[in-house]
């Protein structure tokens, strides 16, 4: 324990080492259907500290399950056709470069397994907001083709319209960025290197009138499980990701298809393959809920009532979903109250006190220099099936504006959200929707 600590420690006050990410292409086994791509940390390019690249994730987080909340309390309000509404955030964690049209021109998007639609903002624009690409001009791709109302794709929108015989699509985002266009069906290219692969008809919706922010990226593609989603539009329905720490400037991995697999390659993986089934809430069927059955802090089961992380079968709140478009990961109010209470009975340095600018709600003071060891307890989140044992990293962060050492979690007032950044980091995550499982197994991303 003593010695995890030390090595935390230096993890965290070092000046990163930059490790060169190999192009992995080759390794791909099976034939099938797939590619690989190579993703960005939203802030990768900013050029931040560590502590500001703490604090913006924190504040993104903050903001996103903000937005969750909201919608979830319109659901309530509106039971019926809430049903139907995925949340939708438009700011993600990880970017991805599409190429899109004839011949291809590439765009950066925002990954986001909380929603499902594709789209980027389309010339003649209406309305835009700042990208850093040209917009898409449809015009100049033979391979451009416009959707007709009555197409099965148009009936899978949430609020289809009709303009001319043309479909007319609009999302909006719970943090108040909206897009709206025409639903379009395009020639995609995927991938990179040797594993790019074109695909002649992709649906996404080519975006007029905008509003809001973009975040860097130039429109977001959709890996939630609805009928829109790339995923469920490239009909090989498995997809994994390995993602760098986010304090490293190292970039992350997706595979999609026949390259998503977890244990056919040589991918330095230790410890064996875990999996625990989704669980479908229809209330939200956009979102990959999971089945938590508990956390554990250093061997001992907290008693969190089981209800705390239950799907509400009348109104579908609460639940557990894991979201890669989420950094921190957010805890329901009472099991988060139990794991503070653990922490503060086990940590041995004094609490510090939360004040406004703090960023997370859990945290201790180093003892004055010269600095002692500190013994942190294991943190392990239980699902059904599955046990993910967190390494330190993943679940502590020394908060830069404070210094303090701070548990990475934070507390919800309605459902409960696996995040990606820190908790994910350093795992290889398999979505496997043909057997609704997701499977993990702890990884050094920036090494595969
Ligand atoms: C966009 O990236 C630049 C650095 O390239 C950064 O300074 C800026 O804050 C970013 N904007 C947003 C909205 O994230
Ligand atoms: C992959 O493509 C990038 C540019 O797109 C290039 O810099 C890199 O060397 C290529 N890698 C391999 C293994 O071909
Ligand atoms: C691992 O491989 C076995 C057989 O090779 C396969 O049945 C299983 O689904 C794979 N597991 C994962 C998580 O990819
Ligand atoms: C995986 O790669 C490492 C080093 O690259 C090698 O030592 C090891 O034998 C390989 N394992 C398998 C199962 O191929
Ligand atoms: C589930 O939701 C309904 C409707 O909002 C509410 O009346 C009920 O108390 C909730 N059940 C639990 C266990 O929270
Ligand atoms: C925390 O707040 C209490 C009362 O508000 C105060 O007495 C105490 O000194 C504070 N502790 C620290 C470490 O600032
Ligand atoms: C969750 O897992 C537990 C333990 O395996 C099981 O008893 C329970 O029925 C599961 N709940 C759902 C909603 O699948």
């Amino acid at each position: 324990m003593a010695g995890m600590a030390a090595a935390f420690l230096l993890v965290l006050l070092l000046p990163t080492v930059v490790v060169l990410s190999m192009d992995a292409a080759a390794a791909h086994s099976g034939g099938g259907f797939g590619f690989e791509a190579t993703l960005t940390h939203v802030d990768a390019r900013g050029g931040y500290t560590k502590a500001e690249l703490l604090s913006r994730a924190v504040a993104r987080s903050r903001a996103r399950v903000t937005a969750l909340q909201s919608l979830a309390a319109a659901k309530a309000a509106d039971a019926i056709t809430a049903a139907r509404i995925p949340p939708r955030v438009s700011q993600g964690e990880e970017l991805m470069d599409v190429g899109m049209g004839t011949p291809p021109r590439y765009f950066t998007a925002m990954v986001d397994t909380g929603s499902d639609l594709i789209w980027t903002q389309c010339a003649p624009c209406l309305l835009c907001v700042e990208q850093p690409t040209p917009y898409f001009e449809p015009a100049k791709s033979p391979s451009y083709v416009t959707l007709a109302c009555s197409s099965p794709m148009c009936q899978a929108l949430y609020s289809p319209m009709c303009f001319q015989n043309v479909c007319v699509y609009q999302a909006f985002y719970g943090d108040s960025a909206s897009t709206a266009g025409v639903l379009a069906n395009e020639k995609f290219t995927f991938g990179t290197n040797t594993t790019r692969v074109t695909v002649p008809r992709v649906t996404f919706g080519c975006g007029n009138m905008n509003a809001g922010t973009l975040f860097n990226s130039s429109g977001m593609v959709g890996f939630g499980r609805g009928p829109l989603s790339l995923v469920s539009q490239l009909g090989s329905h498995r997809f994994s990701y390995c993602l760098t720490s986010f304090m490293s400037p190292a970039t992350s991995r997706l595979y999609f298809g026949a390259y998503a697999t977890l244990n056919s390659t040589n991918t330095s993986s230790s410890g064996p393959v875990q999996s625990t089934p989704f669980i479908v809430n229809p209330a939200l069927p956009t979102m990959y809920f999971l089945n938590m059955t508990g956390i554990s802090v250093a061997d001992e089961l907290l008693p969190i009532d089981p209800s705390v992380f239950a799907i509400n079968d009348t109104d579908g709140t609460g639940g557990v979903a894991i979201d890669s478009g989420t950094s921190f990961t957010f805890l329901a109010q009472p099991a988060y109250a139990m794991l503070q209470e653990a922490f503060v009975a086990w940590v041995g340095l004094p609490r510090a006190n939360a004040t406004a600018t703090d960023t997370f709600d859990t945290c201790f003071k180093w003892p004055p220099p010269p600095r002692r060891m500190v013994t942190l307890p294991e943190l392990v989140l239980h699902f059904d099936g599955a046990d993910m044992k967190l390494p330190l990293e993943n679940y502590m962060a020394i908060d830069g504006g404070t210094g303090n050492l701070c548990l990475a979690m934070l507390p919800s007032n309605d459902g409960s959200l696996i995040g990606s950044f820190p908790q994910q980091q350093n795992f290889r995550v398999l979505y496997d929707l043909e057997n609704s499982l997701l499977s993990f197994v702890p990884a050094p991303c920036s090494l595969i």
